[in-house]
Order: structure tokens, then C-alpha cells, then sequence
């Protein structure tokens, strides 16, 4: 069984520690810049070892596998650290900053014989995946287009990585990283996108409004981190359309036909709190032996990752520290 480490004691490390410990991964390590905060998480999830700085764990000779619980800005020096030990490495989105960061990731991935992938949990989900079928059978016929948001307000400073330019800040890599996904998903890549965005003090984007053009179909993305806003995915065909509420994480759909009448309501529970799909298939990637997961590979991060290097292109967003 693959024994995971993780670096980073803050919020998303929680959700990923329960998902393990539910699901019975073993915990061998947590390494926190506060080993108080370290030897919290210990204590809530039973990791064995508990290190106060990240280079101690890479040294683990029991952890097989590191979970990047950083912030994104971050993301691609503490990769790099980690391939320099040989570990298999399962990292937060966004992966890195830019393509560029993410291509020398996985050719160094490779150079070494790990597997790299990034954590982006919607793709795995069974109710995401679900979805997906349904639209293939044609429950919805053809899809016309698709709207989909992810914002909330929270108050702009200084001391938060959202806000942050050298730790990867903005609406985009945190939040507009998941409709993107989403129209990937069912639409495929964009022919032309069109950007606009509202920058806060520090020129992070704020709100992030894109337009995925495709012929005679168009997705209609927002996210925001400053400003209250809806949360679901909408996705109309010509014969109905589907909505998904809080699709990041979904655990339900409805489908309705043109008159608004309900067809189906799916709801399916995660088993622990969603996070788990994707470190299974993380875990048989590897005990495979084949570093590929039906559903997140590396042409699937490269290609987001480009898509989000244009979009920065159109809205003048460029990170101090990216290569
Ligand atoms: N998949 C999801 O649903 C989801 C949800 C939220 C976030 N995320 C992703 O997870 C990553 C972390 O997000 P988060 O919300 O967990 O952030 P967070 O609560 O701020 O935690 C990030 C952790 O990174 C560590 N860190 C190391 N150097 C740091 C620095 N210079 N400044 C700030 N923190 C530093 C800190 O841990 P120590 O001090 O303990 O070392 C901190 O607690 C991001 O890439 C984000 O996009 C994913």
C-alpha cells in the first residue's frame, strides 16, 4: 500500500487527510513550517511522524508518495524538491503556475520513474463522471452550450495566498481553474477564448469572465474571488439541460427536459468526502505500474495549464516568480 506523506498543514490538507483516513491510505507523515500544526493533524489522523520542515519528510524512507498541499505559487519548487528523493508526487491544482513549469515537472517525473499528477478532483467523481455518460447517451440531444461559475466574495489582503501574485494569487488558477475544466470536459478545447477580468490592487484577477468559443457552441465561465456568485454548472442540449449544483465537488444532478420538467434526479454520496476518487486512482496508477488514470494524465494538466496561459496573456496577469 502506497504510504503518503503530505506538506502544508492548511485547509485542503484537512480534506485530503480525512478522505485517507477513511479510506484506510496510510498517513506516514505531515510536515508543517509549525510543528504544532503538525502534531494537530497527528493527532486528528493518525499520521506516525510529524517533521517541522518539508526536506525532513522527502528524507522519510516509509513515504512513498507526497500530496503538494501548498499554494500554487509554490507548487513547482516543492515539486522539484521532491523528484530530487524519487517520490511519487499527487499535487494540488493548479500544478504550476504555467505550462512551461508543468512540462519540466513531468519531464523530470519521468527522468526519475515517478508518477506526477495533479489533484483535480471533479474530473474523478462518480457523479461528474455520470453526468458525462448521460450526455454522451443523448439525454440532453446535442449540447448548445454551458454556463458555469464558481464565486465568492472574500476581502482582499495581503496575508492570503488568494490575493498573492508570488504565491500564485487570483480568480483564475484558484477558482476559474474548474469551469475551464468543465467545458474541457464536455466541449473539448476552446477554438478562441476571450477574456476579461477586474484586477485587484496587487494585478491579480479579481473576477475572471471567459467566453470558449466553439463552432456553432459557446461555454460562458466566471469565476471570482471578490465577489458573491453563483456555483453551479448548467449544460443545455437541444433536447434539455442539466444543472449541477456545486460542481467541483457534486454529489447530485438534475436533468430536465425544454419545459423545465424534472426527467432524473442523480444522487450519488461520496464515501467519504469526495477527495478519495481521485487518490484511488492515484494509488492504482502507481501499483499499476501504469502512471495513467482514466480520467487526469498529463496532457490533460498541460493542456488546461496552456489554455490559462493565454487567458493571463489577454488579461495582462504575469507572476513574479514563473519561468
Ligand atoms: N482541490 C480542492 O478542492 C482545493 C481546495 C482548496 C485549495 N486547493 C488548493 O490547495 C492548495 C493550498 O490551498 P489551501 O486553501 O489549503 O491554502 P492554505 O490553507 O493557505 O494552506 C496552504 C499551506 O501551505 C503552506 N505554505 C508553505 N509556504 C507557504 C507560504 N509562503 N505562504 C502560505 N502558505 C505556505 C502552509 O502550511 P505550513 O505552514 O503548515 O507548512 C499553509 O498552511 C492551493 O494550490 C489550492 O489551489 C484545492
Amino acid at each position: 500500500m502506497i504510504r503518503f506523506g503530505i506538506i502544508g498543514a492548511g485547509a485542503i490538507a484537512h480534506a485530503f487527510s480525512k478522505a485517507c483516513l477513511d479510506s484506510q491510505f496510510p498517513l506516514q507523515g505531515i510536515a508543517s513550517r509549525d510543528i504544532e500544526r503538525a502534531k494537530a493533524f497527528q493527532k486528528q489522523y493518525g499520521f506516525r511522524e510529524v517533521y517541522d520542515n518539508y526536506e525532513s519528510l522527502y528524507l522519510d524512507p516509509l513515504v512513498d508518495a507526497i500530496y503538494v498541499a501548498t499554494p500554487h505559487g509554490l507548487h513547482y519548487e516543492h515539486m522539484l524538491a521532491i523528484l530530487k528523493h524519487k517520490k511519487h508526487i499527487i499535487c494540488e491544482k493548479s500544478f504550476t503556475l504555467n505550462a512551461k513549469q508543468a512540462k519540466h515537472i513531468f519531464e523530470v517525473a519521468k527522468a526519475q520513474n515517478v508518477f506526477v499528477m495533479e489533484a483535480m478532483w471533479t474530473r474523478f467523481l462518480p457523479l461528474t463522471r455520470t453526468v458525462l455518460a448521460k450526455v454522451q447517451q443523448g439525454v440532453i440531444g446535442q449540447i448548445t452550450s454551458l454556463k458555469v461559475d464558481f464565486a465568492f466574495a472574500s476581502q482582499p489582503s495581503d496575508a492570503s495566498r488568494l490575493f498573492n501574485p508570488s504565491l500564485g494569487g487570483g480568480a483564475l488558477l484558484d477558482v476559474g481553474i474548474y469551469p475551464i475544466t468543465y467545458a474541457n470536459l464536455f466541449l473539448g478545447k476552446p477554438d478562441k477564448i476571450v477574456s476579461k477580468a477586474k484586477l485587484t490592487s496587487a494585478l491579480v484577477d479579481g473576477t475572471i469572465d471567459l467566453e470558449y468559443l466553439y463552432p456553432n457552441k459557446k461555454a460562458c465561465l466566471h469565476g471570482s474571488i471578490i465577489e458573491e456568485g453563483g456555483k453551479d454548472a448548467y449544460i443545455y442540449g437541444d433536447l434539455g439541460y442539466i444543472k449541477v449544483p456545486f460542481f467541483w465537488g457534486a454529489h447530485e444532478a438534475f436533468i430536465y427536459d425544454l419545459k423545465h420538467q424534472l426527467i432524473e434526479h442523480i444522487h450519488i454520496p461520496h464515501k467519504s468526502n469526495g477527495y478519495e476518487y481521485e487518490i484511488e486512482a492515484f494509488i492504482e496508477a502507481i501499483e499499476n505500474k501504469t502512471f495513467r488514470t482514466p480520467y487526469m494524465n498529463v496532457e490533460d494538466t498541460l493542456s488546461i495549464l496552456e489554455q490559462m496561459d493565454t487567458i493571463r496573456k489577454q488579461i495582462g496577469v504575469v507572476y513574479p516568480n514563473e519561468i
